[in-house]
């Protein structure tokens, strides 16, 4: 796969350079890029890219788009499709009028054009002046609000703009939306807006997650989002919500002729508009509202990320309309990132759970963009090489839409000679054991496994984090505290921790409820499905899915164990199975190999295993068609994802894996199969098309 970073750096000038299949290719590499990241954004709340970052590749497919119109798909384009599809935790809204996104301009020349296109569009002369209204672009989630005879019925999420989420009970627990409208409204009447925290809420609330080990939000629309998509509505009163009115959706009469007037009607109605709004008649009007919004940014409660441009005249707006998914009477002028300078006081050593030895800056505290940032991580030793950081350093910082600051580049010009270059240590700075680089990796590791406090305290929180054993009442204070008592010092302690519910209850802050509901929680997870038990053992690159795949294929952990110890070898047949899981290959084979072979995680394995019993994975259609085959898919299907038919063919009790061998029962080849239909026929394994395929499993 083509790496992230080296499709930032591509160009218009080097894709021009390239054959169409490439370049076919490459687009293909970032739709794929784009729709994971979407459904992190979207659907788990939980970016993995900077904003700025995802602009960047949409804007490149933009390009590749205009290059070769002809390698477009509808479905993948980032700029057809909206959003991502609503997730199968809510029931579905289909929006009476779709839920539009806006397009992007950067640069301030941008205006003019924008300003061009709509009075060309609308036939005006050039003289014309049109009325704009420039508003502040909330970086929350927008929610669309159907009113029917003055009483709210239905609040739904954006989703993919044709279909959303049902979040009305939700949404009834935040206070700045009016549930019923005390004046005459038209019967149907939808409003639209954008729902936010406070960057202050937002802080309190990551304080809050930490002390219960739950997960931290990246930036506070991902807490409005991940508060709001709560399937217990308590949940999402608890947190502190607010609301933006700022559009209609479907309405049955007209209430007003111009944008401004529907946000004054709306605001009389005593639904929150944004104060910020502004009037403007010319570039250089919308120019300064952009200025002038983006110096009150940093003193804002709620993140912007922009300012929109809207017409005002609503019959423009009408005959404007849409083009494929984005408005033409409005436009989002984004800001660049937040950037400022401070310097770098010192250089710290942290340990994550997997031993890694990660640098991070100590900084001279500096807002950027209204957020007090006093650390920024440095990833590791050739970052800091690469960047020329040293101790003392002044450097550009920047937040690019989320919280965690980036170092850009340090400053050399601002030196005075008492700058210290960093020495990556050699042992681990926490507990002394080697730290050890492998030739070809970039991370550093501690060697020191569960003998070191700092690695063992990072295991333990991962050991309960959301997606493992997520025990209430234990988290990161209460593992640091338990551990600091000598009770906590490797996993299998927890369940230990209930003959201490005494000595518990007498803790500061705690008291004999909680220690009771503690005690409680900890039972309660004696019983844990296999795949959470896998994921809290913090092998690297076994992440829930992985889990979830190797739970569905040993079904016991001792088999996973043995399987793996055998897989050392790697002429022994469980190495090929390993290698063969679908998803799984040679380098997370490795590192389930590694794991299972050190001693101390084996008898890590045995003592959990004599606290907890782990709930074998729900047995799949074992009387299907296809319940027991062996099954390789190739090349590209054309009814179904190739997703979708491997979560089939494993609901009906079928293994997939990756490549043939003799064990295969069936090979099902889609347009371009390559190689792979070959080998089946070699091996006289039966070979089906997609149609075939589709009858055989639809028996
Ligand atoms: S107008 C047809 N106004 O930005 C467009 N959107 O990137 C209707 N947003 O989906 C939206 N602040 O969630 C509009 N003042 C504002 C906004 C705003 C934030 C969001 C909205 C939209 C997204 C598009």
């Amino acid at each position: 796969m083509t790496s992230f970073e080296a499709l930032q750096k591509l160009t218009i000038t080097k894709l021009k350079k390239q054959p169409k299949e490439a370049v076919g290719a490459t687009l293909e590499e970032i739709y794929k890029i784009i729709a994971l990241h979407d459904i992190a954004y979207h659907q788990q709340d939980t970016p993995t890219i900077s904003d700025a970052e995802y602009d960047k590749l949409v804007e490149l497919t933009s390009m590749i788009e205009e290059m070769f119109p002809e390698l477009i798909s509808e479905k993948k384009s980032p700029k057809r499709r909206i959003g991502s599809p609503p997730s199968e935790q809510f029931s579905k809204v289909i929006h009476a009028k779709p839920m539009l996104s806006l397009s992007n301009i950067f640069e301030e020349e941008e205006i003019s054009s924008f300003i061009q296109r709509t009075k060309r569009f609308l036939k005006l002369p050039e003289e014309t002046s049109i009325e704009f209204i420039a508003e502040p672009k909330i970086d929350g989630l927008s929610i669309c609000l159907r009113y029917e005879g003055g009483k709210l019925v239905t609040a739904a999420t954006r989703g993919d703009g044709i279909t959303g989420e049902d979040v009305t009970h939700n949404i009834l627990t935040i206070s700045d939306i009016p549930k019923f409208l005390s004046k005459e409204v038209p019967y149907i009447f939808e409003i639209r807006g954008e729902i936010y925290m406070k960057k202050s809420d937002f802080f309190k609330l990551n304080d809050s997650q930490l002390g219960t080990g739950k997960r931290k939000f990246a930036n506070p629309r991902n807490a409005a989002a991940g508060s709001l998509r709560q399937k217990n509505a308590d949940i999402t009163a608890q947190r502190a919500l607010h609301f933006f009115a700022y559009a209609s959706g479907e309405i049955s009469e007209i209430v007003s002729h111009s944008h401004s007037g529907f946000l004054s009607y709306l605001a009389d109605l005593g639904f929150v508009v944004n104060p910020l709004s502004t009037k403007c008649t010319s570039a250089e009007a919308l120019a300064s509202a952009y200025e002038k919004i983006g110096a009150a940014r940093s003193m804002l409660e709620y993140d912007i990320d922009g300012v929109v441009y809207k017409v005002d005249s609503l019959e423009w707006q009408n005959r404007l309309g849409q083009v494929s998914r984005a408005p033409r009477w409005a436009v989002a002028h984004k800001f660049p990132a937040e950037k400022a300078i401070t310097r770098i006081i010192d250089i710290d050593i942290q340990i994550g759970r997997t031993g890694a030895l990660t640098p991070v800056a100590r900084l001279q505290p500096i807002n950027v963009g209204g957020v007090i940032v006093s650390n920024a991580t440095l990833h590791n030793e050739d970052e800091i090489r690469r960047k020329d950081i040293r101790i003392g350093d002044y450097v550009i910082l920047q937040r690019a839409g989320d919280v965690i600051p980036q170092i850009v580049s340090s400053l050399p010009k601002k030196r005075n000679g008492t700058e210290a270059i960093f020495t990556f240590p050699t042992t681990c700075p926490k507990c002394g054991h080697p730290a050890v680089r492998l030739i070809g990796e970039a991370v550093t590791r501690c060697t020191g496994g569960f003998l070191c406090n700092a690695q063992c305290i990072e295991r333990l929180i991962h050991f309960v984090s959301r997606d493992a054993f997520d025990i209430e009442g234990l988290g990161s204070k209460q593992i640091i505290l338990f551990n600091q008592l000598g009770w906590l010092k490797k996993p299998s302690d927890i369940f230990l921790l209930p003959e201490k519910e005494k000595e518990i209850a007498l803790l500061d802050r705690m008291g004999k409820k909680s220690a009771k509901n503690l005690v409680n929680a900890i039972n309660m997870r004696r019983k844990i499905e296999l795949e959470r038990l896998i994921f809290a053992l913090g092998i690297r690159q076994v992440g829930i899915s992985t889990a979830r795949l190797l739970a569905q294929t040993y079904k016991t952990l001792e088999v996973l164990q043995q399987n793996c110890i055998y897989a050392q070898n790697i002429n022994h047949p469980s190495y090929q199975e390993l290698v063969d899981i679908d998803q799984i290959g040679e380098s997370i084979a490795n590192d389930l190999i590694i794991f299972f072979k050190k001693e101390e995680n084996q008898r890590l394995v045995s003592s959990l295993l004599e606290s907890i019993t782990p709930i074998i994975p729900e047995i799949a259609n074992l009387n299907s068609s296809i319940s027991g085959k062996v099954i390789v898919f190739t090349g590209t299907l054309n009814q179904l994802s190739r997703a979708e038919a491997k979560a089939k063919a494993e609901r009906m009790g079928a293994k997939v894996t990756s490549s043939v061998s003799k064990k295969t029962d069936y090979v099902i080849a889609g347009n371009d199969a390559g190689t792979k239909v070959q080998k089946a026929n070699d091996y006289g394994v039966t070979i089906l098309n997609e149609n075939e395929w589709i009858q055989l499993t639809s028996q």
